[in-house]
């Protein structure tokens, strides 16, 4: 029995490693298993430049491993020519997990969701993938790398070993092991101050935080992995929202490409989930976005329009807006209402996000934006 298990060890050796306390267990599909060297390629296919048409973003300009694996503190991405894209980039941090990729879920998966940046003129901005396989032909390191994890000659290389690559490294970025998971999975009473411990309870209790960003028994992604409308964007673009989203479906039925058209047109990305699955009922609605790593990443929701975590705090508290005397949109998700929370509880509630932050994650990241509070 134990000769056995030490053989599995041996022949499964990334397999065997626990995941970070707070998260559950990785999602690995069957026809893409880690191995150390697809990870090590698919690290370096990450962060290669050349693999843009200007020669000068890779994936990792806008996911920097010393910013959380976001470009914080800019609002909305900025790719080739310093083209501004109109959303936020997400952290490619625990994306392992997520059960859509994208703000309004659009890509299924990693490896799917890999080859669109590649193509998205705001973004690395080559017309066909081609060069990308050009370069790997030419490229002594990259043919002996795909050839020893894929098993193919140069001329055999396609783009869904380059894909399979590049998730394969991005499911070892997950983060856990937080003061939260310290305080609430293993029972350490003083991983939380009193503060956070407070915010904790607004975050169940009075917040209704934990309503979309989930916490289950034994593991926590802060996700329910479903689109809601918060009221962001959506209240700016007012009663121009209906005709907008009638004239989308209609450049849609033409053949327009739905992930240039949201990350090129401002109004556009705001009509979220609708663009995906022309449901009325998900106009303005985005994915409920992980929290871990939260104060590393500001600023916040899909268009970067929130500064800190507090102006977060406050919309939610106004119900769904900023400015308490501005329109609230129609098409507002039900769970989205005034909280009526004091200031002591906006700011416990901030302190609470803070605790979600992973050292490993804390130590690798460039401080140019400030943290909060305390
Ligand atoms: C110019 C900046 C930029 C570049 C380059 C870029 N991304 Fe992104 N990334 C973004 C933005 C912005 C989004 C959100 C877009 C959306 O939701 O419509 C995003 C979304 C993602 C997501 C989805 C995360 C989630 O929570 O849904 C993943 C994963 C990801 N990118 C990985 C990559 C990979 C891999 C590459 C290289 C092939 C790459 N990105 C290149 C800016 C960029
Ligand atoms: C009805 C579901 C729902 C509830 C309730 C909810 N959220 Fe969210 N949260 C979302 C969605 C969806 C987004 C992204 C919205 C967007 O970008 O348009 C989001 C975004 C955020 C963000 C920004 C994340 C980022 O990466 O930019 C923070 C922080 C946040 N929520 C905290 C909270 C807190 C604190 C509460 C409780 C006061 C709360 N949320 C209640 C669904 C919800």
């Amino acid at each position: 029995m134990k000769k056995k298990i030490l053989f599995l060890f041996a022949l499964f050796p990334i397999l065997s490693i626990a995941e970070p306390l707070g998260l559950p267990k990785l999602p690995v599909p069957s026809d893409n298993p880690q191995t150390p060297e697809k990870i090590a390629l698919g690290d370096r296919l990450f962060n290669d430049i050349r693999f843009s048409s200007t020669g000068k973003v890779s994936c990792a300009t806008c996911h920097a491993p010393d910013k959380a694996f976001t470009d914080s503190p800019l609002p909305v991405s900025v790719g080739i020519n310093n083209l501004t894209g109109t959303r936020n980039a997400p952290t490619v941090l625990n994306a392992a997990y997520n059960q859509t990729q994208f703000w309004d879920g659009r890509s299924p998966d990693l490896e799917d969701q890999a080859q669109h940046p590649f193509l998205n003129p705001v973004e690395m901005g080559l017309a066909t993938h081609q060069p990308i396989l050009k370069v790997i032909a030419k490229d002594k390191k990259y043919q002996k790398a795909f050839r020893k994890v894929f098993g193919v000659s140069s001329k055999k290389i396609t783009m869904e070993h380059v894909l399979k690559a590049i998730a394969a490294f991005e499911r070892t970025q997950i983060s856990g092991n937080s003061p939260f998971d310290h305080y609430y999975f293993s029972g350490k009473e003083n991983a939380l101050n009193a503060q956070e411990k407070r915010g904790f309870e607004v975050f169940l209790n009075e917040g209704r935080c934990v309503s979309c960003h989930t916490i289950e028994q034994d593991n926590a992604l802060f996700t329910d992995h479903k689109f809601h409308n918060i009221g962001i964007g959506v209240n700016e673009l007012g009663e121009k929202i209906e005709p907008l989203a009638k004239s989308f479906l209609v450049a849609k039925s033409k053949g327009a490409d739905v992930d240039i058209a949201v990350l090129t047109q401002p109004n556009t990305s705001h009509l979220g989930r609708f663009a995906v699955n022309n449901q009325l009922s998900d106009l303005g609605g985005f994915k409920t976005p992980t929290l871990r790593n939260i104060a590393l990443t500001a600023p916040y929701m899909h268009d970067g329009s929130l500064q800190t975590l507090r102006d977060v705090v406050v919309h939610y508290n106004n119900g769904g807006a900023l400015d308490k005397n501005q329109p609230i949109t129609p098409y507002l998700s039900g769970g989205i209402r005034p909280l009526n929370l004091s200031e002591q509880q906006i700011d416990d509630l901030v302190s609470f996000m803070e605790s979600l932050t992973s050292p490993e994650i804390k130590n690798q990241t460039k401080t140019t934006n400030q943290e909060h509070g305390s």
